[in-house]
């Protein structure tokens, strides 16, 4: 196997961002809350800034707007001046709610923070400008690649309105969100998908839609129907929703969870059982796949502890999607595993897996890297 085919990058790692920012508290502020996650370089004022600023243009400025001081005007000007800027985003900070910086910051169309702001509002605001520019990527993509991220991330970020509403969702829509995943699947271009979501800053949508890509590719080598690749594909995207209740430091903590933090994520189960609780006429495959992709064939599994015969078709394949996906994310706190180091990995999980069907699932990644289609 070429191990890199499927070795998607799937967060920002690489972005650069270069923030001007006068505090020197402010500027350790800002280095704890971001510096795990980016490439940051931090400067105290626009002049000093500037010369590195040329030398490699980042992908994000953060520029404050100190008190009394017209640098980060200054530094707007020659940023204007220069093309080698034309794809840099800005995201402004100022303390003054009327100031020529923060006119000028309007008339870009970028995004302008007041302090005193929470840090996590920065963040979302630099996840909000990452995730822009990432999708704006796919509007160059054919159809039906284009379509199938446009859907499942537009499917993805309403499903936290839907669980605030609380009222019923057709399972249709939902199902027809996915449908042109299944068919980057059938015309054999869903590698696109992966390499679409490369650098987007949502994590559940990212591993969420590898794994309903996988899972969905999974059926197809297995010669399944269109109506089975539906329900891999919505049972894929939607088997992690709970998630979005999940604290972000429980999410993404580097080290071991504590008991209680464990608890909290293995939680996301149950609550993705209650979203679709909430839909129509869900399938019960769809069931399956979001009730039952962390049991274990050992019985050590999670939330039931369901053992050997307990386990179905579905449960048995999103439980070895989901270990492969996980192993092969990019997250802020690991680097992605190579796929043949993490099928070498799934296969000494005895006991856990089912070893004939990761054998099947082995035999299509093998496929999928020698460029040919199966099934
Ligand atoms: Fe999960
Ligand atoms: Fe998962």
């Amino acid at each position: 196997m070429r191990p890199n085919v499927l070795h998607t990058e799937t967060t920002h790692e690489g972005l650069r961002i270069c923030a001007v920012i006068a505090g020197k508290r402010e500027r350790a502020d800002l280095r704890a809350a971001l510096d795990l996650c980016y490439r940051l370089t931090l400067f105290p004022n626009g002049a000093e800034a500037l010369h590195s600023l040329r030398a490699k243009p980042p992908d994000i400025l953060i520029l404050e707007e100190a008190p009394d001081n017209g640098d980060a005007v200054r530094l707007l000007r020659a940023i204007d001046k220069d093309p080698a800027f034309g794809s840099m985003a800005i995201i402004g900070l100022t303390s003054s709610p009327v100031s020529d910086f923060g006119l000028s910051l309007q008339d870009r169309g970028a995004p302008l923070l007041f302090r005193p702001f929470p840090m996590r509002q920065l963040t979302a605001t630099i996840s909000h400008v990452v995730n822009r520019a990432v999708e704006a990527s796919w509007d160059a993509m054919p159809e039906p690649q284009r379509l199938a991220l446009r859907k499942t991330v537009e499917l993805f970020n309403g499903i936290s309105d839907m669980i605030d509403a609380g009222t019923p969702v057709p399972y249709a829509d939902l199902k027809e969100s996915c449908t042109p995943l299944v068919s980057t699947v059938r015309n054999g271009t869903f590698k696109d998908l992966l390499n679409g979501v490369r650098g987007h800053d949502n994590y559940t949508y990212v591993h969420s839609l590898r794994i309903a890509t996988f899972l969905c590719h999974f059926g197809h080598a297995l010669g399944l129907s269109d109506g089975d690749l539906s329900i891999l594909a919505t049972g894929g995207l939607l088997h992690d929703v709970g998630k979005v209740t999940v604290p972000h430091d429980i999410l993404n903590k580097p080290g071991k969870l504590e008991a209680d933090e464990w608890a909290v994520m293995k939680s996301h189960v149950p609550r993705t059982m209650e979203f679709l609780a909430l839909v129509s006429d869900v399938p019960g495959g769809v069931r399956t796949i979001a009730g039952q992709h962390h049991e274990k064939l050992d019985g050590t599994g999670y939330p039931r502890g369901l053992k050997g015969g307990q386990l179905n078709d579905l449960a048995r394949m999103a439980a070895i999607v989901d270990v492969f996906g996980a192993l092969t994310d990019r997250r802020i706190y690991k680097e992605p595993m190579a796929p043949e180091k993490a099928l070498d990995v799934m296969h000494s999980m005895a006991g856990h897996l089912d070893p004939f069907r990761l054998a099947l699932f082995r035999d299509m990644l093998l496929d999928v890297a020698r460029g040919t289609e199966v099934g």
